[in-house]
């Protein structure tokens, strides 16, 4: 089976889960590796299973995703992700179906996967500025930025290698 990895990380969340998927598929397979900017024209073509991982934005797929999204009609697809507020299985398969309803129609998701990720200092700071003026609404905020932290945890990543067992992807 050959498979290609396309996602988006900003802050190196969701490339923690990508390598993690590479190493766990094999690097034999492995057709494509990287993010949708440098994706050549057919480099995912005749690739069994397209493995697209995302930040969440607004709740959803991060934006440079769209177009490699949109042109995955008739592919059988992995879905996986890092979002910034955890804990909420429901929240998760909110996010989940948000990421399926920007593929084409036509695409087969095998398996999906998300956890949350940690946040950049500068979140908590702005949140603690906040909380002063605001303290009920932003000090959940800070006590989930807090439970963020080191995450993807290696935890994370079993339940990664879980979900890619699922679906029938690694044994
Ligand atoms: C502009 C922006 C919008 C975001 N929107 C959401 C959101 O709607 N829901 C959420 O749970 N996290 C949201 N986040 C948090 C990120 O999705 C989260 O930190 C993620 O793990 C980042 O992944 P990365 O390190 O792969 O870029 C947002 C972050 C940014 C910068």
């Amino acid at each position: 089976m050959t498979y290609a990895i396309v996602f988006s990380s900003r802050t190196g969340n969701t490339r923690k889960l990508a390598e993690r998927a590479r190493a766990r598929l094999g690097e034999r397979d492995c057709a494509w590796f990287g993010g949708p900017s440098d994706l050549r024209e057919g480099a995912l073509d005749g690739v069994d299973v397209v493995l697209l991982g995302s930040w969440t934005d607004k709740g959803g797929l991060g934006p440079e995703l769209s177009g490699v999204a949109a042109a995955l009609s008739g592919r059988r697809v992995f879905l996986f992700g890092t979002c910034g507020y955890g804990g909420d299985p429901a929240y998760y398969a909110r996010i989940l179906e948000n990421f399926r309803s920007a593929l084409a129609p036509g695409a087969e998701v095998v398996g999906t996967y998300l956890c949350q990720g940690q946040m950049p200092p500068a979140v908590r700071e702005r949140y603690l500025l906040m909380a002063e003026r605001d303290p009920e609404r932003f000090s959940p905020l800070i006590e989930n930025f807090d439970r963020a932290q080191g995450h993807p945890s290696e935890d994370d990543l079993v339940a990664l290698d879980a979900a890619l067992v699922r679906a029938g992807l690694a044994s």
